[in-house]
């Protein structure tokens, strides 16, 4: 089989990016560049909750006083594509199934997002937006980051997995040898984006190898 060289088509144009209260603000700000520089992609909606702007600030240094200076402030551009949406505002268009929205994800994702779309309270936009993609039933996928994991988190995951999301805890891979943690984080990201039904072309792919023998 030959390297994928072209992206693959698909029918996801306008994507929600949910980012939480939990470590690992990095694989938003990587998914969210990818999400910008991808030409299939027509817009990005980027919600936060405090707590998430608080994780991005503490890991990455980026302080946005005016929401609507962060997804620039992420993605090192002019992030036109990405419109950023107050977590308060329960009236935004992602609040509602008729949003042109095709696909979300929660990036990192607290165990108390997890929580709350498990249980459905909807009580801001990010966990509103993640409960209209379940009635809506299109691509989510939940990004969660939490370790060691109570029986609330196990059972949490399987009410999210049973009503239609996908569970894609942030464990990043070892064996395409990753340089930098960046490496990391721009794999998991392509990884998220193939379940978004984005797969790209720069996305490792294992070919297989003999037990021992060297992987290329
Ligand atoms: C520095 C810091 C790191 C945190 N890391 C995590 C984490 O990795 N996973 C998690 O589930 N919660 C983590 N939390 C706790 C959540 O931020 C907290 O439960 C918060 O209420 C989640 O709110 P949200 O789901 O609205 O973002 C962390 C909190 C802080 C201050």
């Amino acid at each position: 089989m030959t390297r994928l060289k072209i992206m693959a088509k698909t029918d996801v144009r306008v994507v929600t990016v949910g980012i939480s209260g939990a470590s690992g603000a990095l694989y938003a700000q990587m998914l969210l560049r990818l999400l910008d520089a991808d030409q299939r992609v027509e817009g990005v909606y980027l919600v936060a909750s405090d707590a998430g702007l608080r994780l991005i600030s503490g890991e990455l240094g980026i302080v946005a006083a005016d929401g609507k200076k962060l997804p620039s402030l992420l993605t090192g551009t002019s992030a036109k594509k990405i419109e950023y949406l107050s977590n308060k505002d329960i009236g935004a268009s992602i609040a509602s199934g008729s949003a042109a929205a095709d696909a979300m994800t929660v990036i990192p994702c607290s165990a108390g997002a997890l929580g709350a779309i498990a249980a459905g309270t909807a009580g801001d936009l990010l966990t509103r937006a993640a409960d209209v993609s379940l009635k809506e039933r299109r691509p989510l996928v939940l990004c969660l980051r939490e370790t060691p994991l109570n029986r609330i988190h196990l059972e949490n995951m399987l009410r999210v997995h049973d009503a239609g999301a996908t569970v894609m805890p942030t464990m990043p891979a070892f064996y395409y040898e990753p340089k930098t943690i960046e490496d990391l984080a721009e794999q998991f990201a392509y990884r998220v984006l193939a379940q978004l039904r984005l797969p790209h072309e720069k996305q490792y792919r294992w070919k297989g190898s003999n037990v021992g023998e060297k992987r290329g």
